[in-house]
């Protein structure tokens, strides 16, 4: 397992988790790699051209990252939930002079072929999925093309169906981990299992390499999930406060609001299960909002998109795992290095 670490240029057990809609940064990538961490393109809600120019800025800062994908898992909406459901959101959306009523719902798979095609044409060190499973062909062609390929994974069951497609490592998230659930059974809310014994009910049924996420804020947190059979953490929310996040002013200013007591799993905002902070939008909307990935996500973007630009953080997706009060502003490489002082560094023997 170091081996396949330490060939990915880590040094240091820990992950700097993918982060779609902003947070994620090739800066972020490249503070994490130049501290023996590993870091990543988020390649979700991206048109493949701005997938492969992230890359590219990555590349020029290090050789070593992760470029990780939405697989497509839609779980489309029905008609008219969709048009109750717009209907009501158009009350926040009056306050910015949107019509969300005027479209039907959205449905599309982000890109999938053309993104996985570029990256068997232009192979990178490693490649992760969330959401959804590709199938074996798709994992056995990227591992030819020389890319490690790793599998977000909530469950057993899911870690076993990951194991038999034939991927190398499993990314083990539990309900605590900030942003969209990886579960591949979006209509379900993923039980709220500590990451320990998540980790202990995975181990008991592969054994592939586990990568441990969610609610991770202090270095005695990731000495724990290491301790419990982990061979790296990967850690999000902890960094959206750091120089080189893309997090929004909005969102930074909410994970260090006293105030803002927690989080919760919501689907308010993209029809799938994420964890966020509690504000206005998840109060009066997770009781009702619908099913339905990604038609709920296209249907609340160009809200929260005007709600992060006018500083309101009361109608914004403000992804939060349960340790956002860990998040500190530092720069990433400082806060990367403090999580893994008490840690060995991965050595190869
Ligand atoms: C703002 C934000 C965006 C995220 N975006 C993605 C993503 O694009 N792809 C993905 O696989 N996971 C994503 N995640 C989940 C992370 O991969 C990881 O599971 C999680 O951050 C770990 O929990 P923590 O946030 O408590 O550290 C996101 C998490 C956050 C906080």
């Amino acid at each position: 397992m170091n081996s396949i670490l330490s060939g990915l240029g880590m040094s240091r057990p820990i992950i700097a988790a993918p982060m779609a809609g902003g947070p994620g940064t090739p800066e972020l990538a490249g503070a994490a790699a130049s501290v023996g961490s590993l870091g990543f393109v988020a390649g979700g809600y991206r048109t493949v051209e701005a997938l492969g120019e992230q890359i590219a800025s990555v590349r020029a800062r290090t050789r070593f990252f992760g470029v990780n994908l939405f697989v497509p898992n839609p779980v489309p909406v029905e008609r008219d939930a969709y048009d109750r459901y717009a209907r009501l959101v158009q009350a926040e959306a009056d306050r910015y002079d949107l019509d969300l009523t005027g479209v039907g719902p959205r449905e599309d798979d982000d890109g999938w072929s053309d993104k996985i095609q570029l990256l068997l044409d232009d192979p990178v060190p490693l490649v992760s999925f969330t959401f959804g499973l590709p199938s074996e062909t798709t994992i056995a062609a990227l591992r030819r093309a020389g890319s490690v390929v790793v599998q977000t994974v909530t469950s057993p069951a899911e870690a076993t169906l990951a194991q038999d497609a034939g991927v190398d490592l499993l990314a083990v998230q539990a309900s605590a981990a900030g942003g969209h659930s990886g579960t591949l059974d979006p209509a379900t809310v993923p039980p709220e299992i500590p990451l320990g014994d998540l980790l202990a009910q995975v181990r008991a049924v592969t054994t592939l390499p586990l990568i441990a996420a969610g609610g991770l804020g202090t270095a005695d947190a990731v000495a724990s999930a290491l301790h419990a059979g982990a061979a790296a953490v990967m850690v999000g929310t902890v960094l959206l406060r750091s120089e080189e996040s893309g997090a929004s002013k909005p969102h930074r200013a909410a994970l260090a609001d006293p105030s803002r007591g927690r989080t919760l799993v919501t689907r308010a905002f993209t029809g799938r299960p994420a964890r966020a902070l509690r504000n206005g939008f998840t109060d009066r909307y997770s009781p009702v909002a619908p099913l339905g990935y990604p038609a709920l996500h296209h249907l609340t973007g160009p809200l929260r998109r005007a709600a992060a630009a006018a500083g309101d953080p009361e109608a914004i997706n403000l992804w939060a795992g349960t340790g956002y009060r860990h998040a500190t502003e530092e720069p990433a490489a400082q806060i990367l290095t403090r999580l893994t002082d008490h840690t060995p560094m991965i050595t190869t023997v």
